[in-house]
């Protein structure tokens, strides 16, 4: 079974966090499960950008990003190459180490 490792967010997740994933289920919905309430606007149908994560390892191991996907991306606060919309981002079979943005795309319209 694969892990996520979720690094420290100062609001979100302050010590970090780590725990097994299931496969096949998106990162979005299994933060949330843990309890990890990262932003997620839209409900989880590709269409706020608040829920971008950053993937800092296991990233070529996900499911392609589609066209909506990538065009939503290219908003996101802090964009990478590593950068997903975590309610697109469908967990394989590699252990992924999970970076939540200081903001998001919400944050950067209020104080921006
Ligand atoms: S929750 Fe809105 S794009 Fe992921």
């Amino acid at each position: 079974m694969p892990k996520i490792k979720v690094l420290p967010h100062p609001e979100v997740c302050p010590n970090g966090a780590e725990f097994v994933a299931i496969k096949g289920v998106n990162i979005c919905r299994q933060l949330l499960d843990q309890e990890i309430e990262i932003e997620h606007a839209c409900e989880l149908s590709a269409a706020c950008t608040t829920c971008h994560v950053i993937v800092r390892e296991g990233f070529s191991s996900l499911n392609e990003a589609s066209d909506t996907e990538e065009d939503l991306l290219d908003r996101a606060w802090g964009l990478t190459a590593q950068s997903r919309l975590s309610c697109q981002a469908k967990v394989g079979d590699v252990d992924l180490v999970v970076e939540i943005p200081r903001y998001t795309i919400n944050h950067a319209r209020e104080h921006h």
